[in-house]
C-alpha cells in the first residue's frame, strides 16, 4: 500500500508535511518536496489570486508534487445576536491590546470558487480538503484533469463519506493533532479519538490509502502508524519547528517552551474546535459566547494582528499538538531525512529487542 501510494502521488517517502493555514509558505512547501516527501500548501484562508502566485512560486522552486489544501465552506451563518454576544466578549481584550472600538469583520472570509477556480486554473496535482466533502461536480472538475484528491476524516463514518464520495486517499486525523478538527459529521464525538483507535477502525473499513496524522513527531511514530495500517504520515506540528515555517516569533517562543500537557482543544479563536497551546486568550474565553466558524476567526482576526504586532503570545492562536514538546528545529529537508533514517531504524529492529522490552 506504501509503495503504490507514494508512487500514484510521485513522491520518494510516505511522508506528507501537513497543509497549515497560515504556516505553510511556498518556500516550506518546495523544500519539502524537494526532499522527497509531499509538501503542502495550505490555502483556506488565501484568495484565488495568492492562491495561484503561491503555486507559481513552489514550482519555480521544484518541479517535485506538492499539494494545495482547501476549507470547504460551512453552511451555518452567524446570527446577528451570536455576532453581537461574541464581540461584546472580546471587548475587554481589545481594550487590553489597545485596540479600542474592535472592528467588526468587514470583509467576509475568502470565496471558496474563487479558490476552487484557482486550483483548476494552476492544475495542482495533488488536492486535499478538510472540514467537509467536495461536492460531485468540483470532484469530477478535478478528476477530469487526472488531480489526485485527498479528505480528511476524523471519525469512521466520515471516512466511510469519503470514500463513497470518490476520493483517492484518506487523511485520519487523530485528537493528538494539532490546529483544527476536520469533523464534518453531524455526530460529533464529545470526546475526539485518539489516532491509537481510530486508524486500524478506519483501516479496517475503507479499501482507500490512509494517512494517518496526529501526534506523530519522529520515525519511531510513523512506524507505529504504518504498523496500524497507515500508508503514510502527515507531521504539522513536527514542521512547524523549521525555519521556513512562516510563523512569528511570539508563536515560535511558545511552541520552544512548550510541554506535551500544555495544549487544549478551542472554540474561542475560531469557533470550530481546535488543539493549541494554552494560553490567556483560551482562559479569558473559556465560558465566553463564540460566533459560529468562520464569524468567530474573522472577529478575533484584529486581535491576533494586534497580539502578533506586539510580540505577545497571550492572544495569538498557538495551533499545536500533543506532542509539541518532541519538536526538533532543523530545517525542513534535514527534517524530512532524519524523519526517514528513523523510520528505517525502527522498521529494521531486530524482532527479539522489541519482544524483550
Ligand atoms: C498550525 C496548524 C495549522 C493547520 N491548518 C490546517 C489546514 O489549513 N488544513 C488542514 O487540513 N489541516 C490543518 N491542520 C491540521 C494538520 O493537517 C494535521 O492534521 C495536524 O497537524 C497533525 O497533527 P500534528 O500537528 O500533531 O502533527 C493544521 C495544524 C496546525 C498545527
Amino acid at each position: 500500500m506504501q509503495r503504490r501510494l507514494c508512487e500514484r502521488l510521485g513522491i520518494r517517502h510516505p511522508l506528507v508535511q501537513a497543509p497549515m493555514a497560515g504556516a505553510t509558505p511556498p518556500e516550506l512547501v518546495a523544500a519539502v518536496s524537494r526532499a522527497g516527501a509531499l509538501g503542502s500548501l495550505a490555502a483556506g484562508y488565501l484568495s484565488g489570486e495568492q492562491i495561484y502566485h503561491a503555486c507559481r512560486d513552489i514550482r519555480s522552486a521544484t518541479s517535485h508534487p506538492f499539494s494545495v489544501n482547501l476549507f470547504v465552506p460551512s453552511k451555518i451563518t452567524a446570527e446577528p445576536e451570536e455576532i453581537a454576544a461574541a464581540h461584546r466578549a472580546l471587548r475587554p481584550l481589545a481594550q487590553h491590546l489597545e485596540l479600542d472600538p474592535l472592528p467588526l469583520p468587514e470583509q467576509p472570509a475568502p470565496g471558496f470558487d474563487e479558490q476552487f477556480s484557482a486550483i483548476l486554473e494552476a492544475n495542482v496535482p495533488i488536492v486535499s480538503f478538510t472540514f467537509g466533502i467536495l461536492s460531485q461536480a468540483e470532484i469530477t472538475a478535478l478528476k477530469a484533469r487526472h488531480t489526485f484528491i485527498i479528505g480528511t476524516a476524523t471519525s469512521k463514518d466520515e471516512a466511510c463519506h469519503l470514500e463513497a464520495a470518490g476520493v483517492d486517499a484518506i487523511v485520519v486525523q487523530g485528537g493528538e493533532a494539532g490546529g483544527h478538527r476536520g469533523s464534518f459529521s453531524a455526530r460529533q464525538a464529545a470526546s475526539p479519538q485518539s489516532l491509537l483507535t481510530l486508524l486500524p477502525e478506519v483501516s479496517a473499513q475503507v479499501s482507500l490509502p490512509v494517512i494517518a496524522a496526529g501526534g506523530i513527531m519522529n520515525g519511531q511514530g510513523m512506524a507505529a502508524a504504518m504498523a496500524m495500517g497507515a500508508a503514510a504520515v502527515q507531521l504539522g506540528t513536527a514542521f512547524l519547528f523549521t525555519p521556513e515555517a512562516g510563523i512569528n516569533a511570539a508563536y515560535r517562543r511558545a511552541l520552544l517552551a512548550a510541554r506535551g500537557e500544555d495544549t487544549r482543544l478551542t472554540r474561542v479563536f475560531s469557533g470550530k474546535l481546535a488543539r493549541g497551546i494554552n494560553n490567556t486568550m483560551m482562559r479569558q474565553l473559556a465560558e465566553a459566547a463564540i460566533a459560529p466558524y468562520p464569524m468567530q476567526h474573522l472577529l478575533t482576526q484584529p486581535l491576533r494582528q494586534a497580539a502578533a504586532r506586539q510580540d505577545n503570545e497571550d492572544y495569538l492562536s498557538l495551533w499545536a499538538g500533543e506532542g509539541v514538546a518532541m519538536g526538533r528545529v532543523l530545517p525542513a529537508t534535514e527534517l524530512v531525512a532524519l524523519l526517514m533514517d528513523e523510520l528505517q531504524s525502527a522498521i529494521s529492529q531486530p524482532e527479539q529487542e522489541l519482544v524483550d522490552v
